[in-house]
């Protein structure tokens, strides 16, 4: 990994791999800000992901998402939890790596199915799919997205991982600027 300082801190990966909740703890321990991309959107647009969905259409959404990216540019010490299609719209996740360290947290299929079922309804993405096909509906777009999630700074199974262990395998690099 190319010298980078730790002011910005990226999440990326599939819906259910515990982007939110990890990145809220990994905030704690920094003393960083936390933000989640999607509470964001929702909040200015004042709707539910799900409406902007189905009122808006999901390249309106896509959109929304690239331009906070660029508005977080101007922030600092940050730990960004983001929607888990953001890093593969457009050169998104290059321009993540860019304005600071990327981190994917990896999950199996199987794994991501169990967290997912009971809240798909929250998701658009998976709302038109059933339970019995979950699984394997994760299987085939994950590797699709993987192609933008392999692209991370770090590649961190989310099996047991906690926010101290990111920390670790951050600085163990020990290439980054103090
Ligand atoms: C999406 C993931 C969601 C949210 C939207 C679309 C996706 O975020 O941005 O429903 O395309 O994978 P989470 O990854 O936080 O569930």
């Amino acid at each position: 990994m190319e010298l980078k300082t730790l002011n910005r801190i990226f999440l990326i990966g599939f819906m259910g791999s515990g982007k939110s909740s990890i990145g809220k703890k990994l905030a704690k321990l920094l003393q960083y800000d936390f933000i989640d991309t999607d509470k964001h959107i929702e909040l200015s647009a004042g709707k539910s992901i799900t409406n902007i969905f189905s009122q808006e259409g999901e390249l309106f959404f896509r959109e929304q998402e690239r331009e906070l990216l660029r508005k977080l540019n101007e922030q600092e010490n940050i730990v960004v939890s983001t929607g888990g299609g953001m890093p593969c719209y457009k050169d998104n996740v290059v321009i993540m790596n860019k304005m600071g360290v990327t981190i994917y947290l990896k999950s199996t299929p199987k794994l991501l199915a169990n967290r997912l079922i009971k809240r798909q309804n929250e998701r658009p993405i998976l709302r038109s799919v059933s339970q019995k096909d979950l699984d394997k509906f994760i299987a085939t777009l994950l590797p699709e997205r993987e192609k933008y999630y392999e692209q991370a700074d770090f590649v961190l199974s989310v099996y047991n991982l906690t926010a101290s262990d990111i920390l670790l395998a951050i600085n163990s690099e020990n290439k980054l600027a103090e």
